[in-house]
């Protein structure tokens, strides 16, 4: 098990209709003064990232949305540690836009912003905007070239580059960005494409809500492909946490959500991803198994089974750990509250946890050396 705690990370709610597709009560909202002030209580919570998400029209319900580079710099400004993970389309962004206004941003805040480059699963979407939808892997190959650009700008003076999407010539950014060698590059999807792109690219791979054997199965994959590329690649997996002071309590939370589903958005939402889920060849994409209660929570956080008391899901996160998931990105119903809880109940448990393991593991080791 790494011997580094688990990182967490709460998803930016910066779209309206909060994380699940239902019509429960959600003490949750999209607008930004509920945004800096949840971002500072994540942060005061022990929290480590933001993530915010890029939506460009409603899907989902999802009516408004406030766009992901701009509002991830308002919650930086608002914070003094958080480190707040931009979301980017390649497609609607150009690369040499992107890298620019990170690295500004990168200044701005000491140095704290990170991107996640998703590839995109709604057509209707790039319909509407009038960019070019391309088939599933034909958009992790131009993602791919995207992340080799954005770094190839951030490290390089003269950077030149001849790929099938982008061309450089002879590039220099200035400034470059603060953070060294440059800023986190995360990644958001679950097919092979994805697996393989971050097994290449990315710093960091996140994934839908899975059980464990499920999350262990892409770790696998991940690192044996990364460790044949010479390349090393963290994880992190979503999961929609339902902490309460009782399992019932917890349960109960679960239950009314999904009766009270929207199901004519699930839907919808249902019908748009199987489509990009069947675009990708091997079928193993995100959503390409998922039923409709999984698809309330529209990146199928409950499957992670985070739901339950403190003791609970501070145990089942140790067991990602021990698969060798990195960071833990948590959806909520009530955000700000719902935070604060798990940084006051939760969080303290995992670290208790996490540190008898290492003990363990260290009394292990010194066994072995004995023995030896
Ligand atoms: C943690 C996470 C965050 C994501 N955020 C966004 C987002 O903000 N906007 C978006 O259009 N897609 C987002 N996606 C969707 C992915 O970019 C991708 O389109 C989708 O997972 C399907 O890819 P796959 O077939 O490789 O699984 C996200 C996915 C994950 C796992």
């Amino acid at each position: 098990m790494s011997r580094e705690n688990i990182k967490f990370a709460y998803w930016v709610p910066n779209v309206s209709g909060g994380l699940v597709v239902s019509k429960i009560e959600q003490r949750t909202s999209w607008d930004i003064d509920y945004n800096r002030k949840l971002a500072q209580i994540a942060e005061k919570a022990g929290f480590d990232y933001a993530l915010s998400q890029i939506r460009f029209t409603a899907g989902y319900g999802a009516e408004y949305q406030h766009e992901s580079v701009a509002i991830s710099h308002a919650l930086l400004a608002a914070t003094e540690k958080l480190r707040v993970i931009a979301a980017i389309l390649p497609g609607p962004w150009h690369p040499a836009v992107l890298a620019k206004q990170i690295a500004t941003i990168d200044h701005l805040t000491g140095g704290r912003v990170a991107v996640n480059i998703v590839s995109g699963w709604f057509r209707g979407e790039f319909h509407g905007i009038g960019e070019p939808w391309l088939e599933h892997d034909e958009r992790y190959r131009r993602s791919q070239e995207f992340i080799e650009v954005i770094k190839g700008i951030w490290t390089q003076d003269n950077f030149s580059y001849r790929g099938d999407f982008y061309r450089f010539h002879d590039y220099t950014l200035k400034p470059k960005p603060l953070q060294q060698p440059h800023p986190e590059i995360f990644q958001g999807g679950s097919s092979r494409a994805a697996r393989d792109m971050a097994a290449r690219v990315s710093d960091w791979y996140f994934t839908n809500g899975n059980s464990v054997d499920g999350i262990k199965a892409q770790v696998d994959d991940i690192r044996a492909k990364a460790a044949a590329n010479g390349h090393e690649v963290k994880i992190g997996v979503n999961a929609f946490i339902i902490a309460r002071d009782t399992e019932e309590e917890a349960r109960a939370v679960l239950q009314e959500i999904i009766d009270k589903a929207d199901s004519e958005a699930v839907n919808a939402f249902g019908d748009a991803v199987k489509q990009a889920g069947k675009a990708s060849p091997e079928g193993e994409g995100n959503w390409a198994k998922s039923t409709f209660e999984d698809l309330v929570q529209y990146n199928d956080g409950f499957k992670t089974n985070l739901i339950g008391t403190p003791r609970q899901i501070a145990e089942r996160i140790v067991a990602l750990k021990a698969v060798g998931v990195d960071l833990v990105l948590g959806g909520f119903l009530h955000f700000q509250e719902e935070v604060a809880y798990f940084g006051e109940k939760v969080l303290p448990l995992v670290r208790e946890l996490e540190a008898k393991a290492q003990t363990a593991s260290g009394e292990r080791e010194e066994a072995t050396e004995a023995l030896a």
